[in-house]
């Protein structure tokens, strides 16, 4: 087994952070760069062969996670999940990043239930037994829905519904948790496998100033950052990361 450089967040030895999300995508890169970073990880998802392929490769890198099987919409999940996750040591960071596609048809409501209303039921239920020293967590939004308009109803108003939740943490419950934003551009995800080779795909890349979609290490960097001790004074921000994309709207 081959040691990973751990790379300089200043993040607390032995200290878990829950990220939600991580069999695939955005989620799977925060877990692994969490580990590289010395963080223990949770890594929840619904897909169970999934997340423990993500913990694997954590392993085989030298890094500590554990895998969760749980479905951030269901109450029950969540709960069992924290206790699990509580297990591992002090829960002091969470990344809320599970939520389903814009290309599936939901209806609104529950569509809003599942996506904000699961980041908030994951926010509360962590912190109901007391915020530990340090505490922050990053949601992870959309360029689309807060600056670009989907024609998916309830994507765009839940992506803009969890910038808006970001906001009121940050500003009420700032003595227990610092609460980001991180709003990801195009990324290249497994949920938009062919985006870019597609004619709608080339128009949008075309006015992306990169030129490219984003990795989901390009995101994965950024929310570290965000919940590392490094951007201590930093609540409440909305973080586009999109290649510059929607400057150029
Ligand atoms: N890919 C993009 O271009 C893009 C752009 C903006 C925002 N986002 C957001 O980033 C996040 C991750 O997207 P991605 O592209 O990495 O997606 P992805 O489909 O690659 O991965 C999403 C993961 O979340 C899991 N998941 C979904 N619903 C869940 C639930 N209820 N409980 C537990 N796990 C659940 C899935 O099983 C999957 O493993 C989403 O919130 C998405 O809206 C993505």
């Amino acid at each position: 087994m081959t040691t990973v450089a751990r790379a300089p967040f200043g993040f607390g030895a032995g200290d878990v952070v829950v990220v939600t999300g991580a069999a695939s995508g955005i989620g799977k890169a925060v877990a692994l760069r969490a580990a590289e970073a010395g963080l223990t990880v949770a890594a929840w998802d619904v897909n169970q062969a999934g997340v423990a392929a993500t913990v694997a490769d954590i392993a085989r890198t030298g890094g500590t996670a554990h895998a969760i099987t749980a479905d951030v919409s269901e109450a029950a999940d969540v709960e069992r999940g924290l206790a699990r996750s509580r297990e591992l040591g002090t829960i002091r960071h969470l990344v809320n990043n599970a939520g389903p596609s814009s290309a599936v048809e939901l209806e609104f409501e529950e569509a809003l239930r599942i996506s904000v209303g699961s980041m908030r039921r994951m926010v509360d239920s962590w912190l109901a037994t007391g915020a530990p020293d340090g505490a922050s967590l990053v949601n992870i939004a959309s360029v689309a829905g807060n600056v670009i308009g989907t024609a998916s109803d309830w994507y765009c108003a839940g992506k803009s519904a969890i910038t808006g939740y970001t906001r009121h943490l940050a500003a009420y419950r700032g003595h227990e948790v610092r609460a980001n934003a991180v709003a990801p551009g195009m990324t290249d995800t497994p949920r938009l496998a062919g985006f870019a080779a597609s004619d709608v795909g080339k128009r949008v890349l075309g006015r992306i100033p990169l030129h490219r979609m984003g990795t989901p290490d390009d995101i994965a960097w950024p929310v570290l950052f965000l919940l590392s001790p490094l951007a201590a004074y930093v609540n409440g921000a909305f973080v586009p990361v999109d290649g510059g994309w929607t400057v150029t709207q």
